[in-house]
């Protein structure tokens, strides 16, 4: 194919003509070829050209990749370090704000608009458990008849309930913004025990003046009759006669006991103090009840601490435990419930203290408020004046002590007594 056509060329073409244009074809080739050059060398820069620009682009893509990408760590790694700061301060407050919860003694429970309870502090946990409902409070507060929305809306006023032999005050306030309400139950026992000991004072105080005045005014007239009763017995006479005088003369005899203690009761009774050892007093005490103990099965537990000696008067304060100890017995023995009395001693600062605890059916707070005042009893008449706790009362305070009382119906009943220790006592 290839042949043929320079063979034909060859034919169109004689030497000499080719002779004639190989000038011009010549030229015409140079210039071609210098055309052609010029070209590629334009193709050529242009291509390195845009090698240059693509390679650049895409160094330039990649620097700026990189510096972006770099910017962007650096930011996140920022952004990272602001939310690490912030938590941080939000787990340091988080937890402050527990630690101060937690360390506020009352218990407090936050409850919810549904009145659920979403937070409690420690005390609370302590005394109630994992505790999730508002009802459920109510109902391990005894306050079963206090509907939730009553019980949020108490708005700061108080309720006072008691549980574990201690006296608590619950109020609530209303949570803003949120709904709910925060309970708080502060053991109010302390506080009530003084209450009602400035209480029972001034009242003692009061009866104990009206009382000496009376119990004056009877011991004369008093001792005019026993002393004819005691003439007439002297007297011959028949024996219905005999008899009759002898019940007014024995009629008498427990009057004047009555008014003597009357009279212990509101006089400032005058104190022979001698250096005593309290458990040792308790022990007395103990023995002169151990026939009543035996014949009703009580036993005594005695968990006596080393008390310095205390300079009192040592038969006031034996017949104030004996009192005591009497009063538990009968309660135990009347009721039919309860087992034990038991007694500890021990120093509180500086003060000696003495508890007395039984397991007997206890005091209602009604009777509570009462028990020191004269002439109180619960006993049917003949066994019991109402004087014996009042008298302890008088005697305890006349040395400076304090006695109070603790109760529960049906889980019975603690008096706690306390005396200065020897500073207070000046010796
Ligand atoms: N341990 C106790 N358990 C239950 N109730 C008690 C207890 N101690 C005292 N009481 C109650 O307190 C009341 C007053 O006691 P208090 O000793 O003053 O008088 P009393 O025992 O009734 O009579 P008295 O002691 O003059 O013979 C009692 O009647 C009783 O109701
Ligand atoms: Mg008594």
């Amino acid at each position: 194919m290839l042949a043929r056509e320079i063979r034909e060329i060859d034919r169109e073409n004689p030497p000499e003509r080719i002779e004639r244009i190989s000038p011009f074809v010549e030229f015409s080739y140079r210039k071609a070829l210098d055309s052609l050059n010029v070209h590629a060398s334009t193709a050529r820069a242009s291509l390195v050209h845009a090698r240059i620009t693509i390679v650049s682009t895409v160094l330039l893509g990649m620097f700026l990749l990189a510096g972006f990408s770099s910017l962007s760590l650096r930011k996140i790694k920022s952004l990272e370090a602001v939310i690490n700061d912030r938590e941080r301060v939000l787990e340091e407050w988080a937890r402050s704000w527990q630690e101060t919860f937690d360390s506020i003694s009352d218990m407090v429970a936050v409850v919810d608009r549904d009145y659920n309870i979403v937070t409690t502090n420690r005390a609370m946990k302590k005394h109630f458990g994992g505790i999730s409902s508002c009802r459920e409070l109510c109902r391990m507060l005894g306050l079963s008849h206090v509907s939730n929305k009553d019980l949020c809306d108490y708005g700061g006023a108080s309720e006072w309930v008691e549980f574990s032999g201690k006296t608590y005050s619950v109020r609530t306030y209303r949570r803003e913004g949120k709904g709910g309400c925060i309970v708080v139950i502060r053991d109010i026992t302390r506080e009530r025990d003084l209450e009602e000991r400035a209480f029972q004072s001034e009242k003692l105080a009061s009866i104990g003046q009206m009382t000496a005045t009376i119990a004056h005014e009877i011991k004369n007239p008093l001792t005019a009759v026993m002393g004819y009763s005691e003439m007439l017995m002297q007297r011959a006479m028949d024996d219905p006669t005999k008899a009759i005088i002898d019940k007014l003369h024995s009629a008498a005899l427990r009057m004047e006991r009555i008014i003597n203690e009357l009279l212990a009761f509101s006089r400032k009774p005058k104190l022979n103090r001698v250096k005593t050892d309290l458990n040792e007093l308790i022990d007395n005490a103990i023995d002169m009840v151990s026939e009543a103990l035996s014949v009703h099965g009580i036993n005594i537990i005695r968990e006596y601490s080393d008390l310095p000696v205390l300079n009192i008067d040592r038969g006031l304060i034996e017949q104030v435990f004996i009192n005591i100890l009497s009063n538990a017995i009968q309660a135990i023995a009347d009721s039919g419930r309860g087992d034990t009395v038991r007694i500890v001693t021990h120093r509180r600062a500086d003060r000696v203290v003495v508890e007395l605890s039984d397991n007997g059916p206890g005091i209602s707070a009604e009777d509570r408020k009462r028990i020191f005042e004269p002439f109180f009893t619960t006993k049917p008449a003949g066994k019991g004046t109402g004087l014996g706790l009042s008298l302890c009362y008088n005697f305890v305070t006349a040395h400076r002590g304090s006695i109070s009382v603790r109760s529960e119906v049906g889980r019975g009943t603690t008096f706690v007594i306390e005396f200065p220790g020897p500073s207070e006592q000046g010796d």
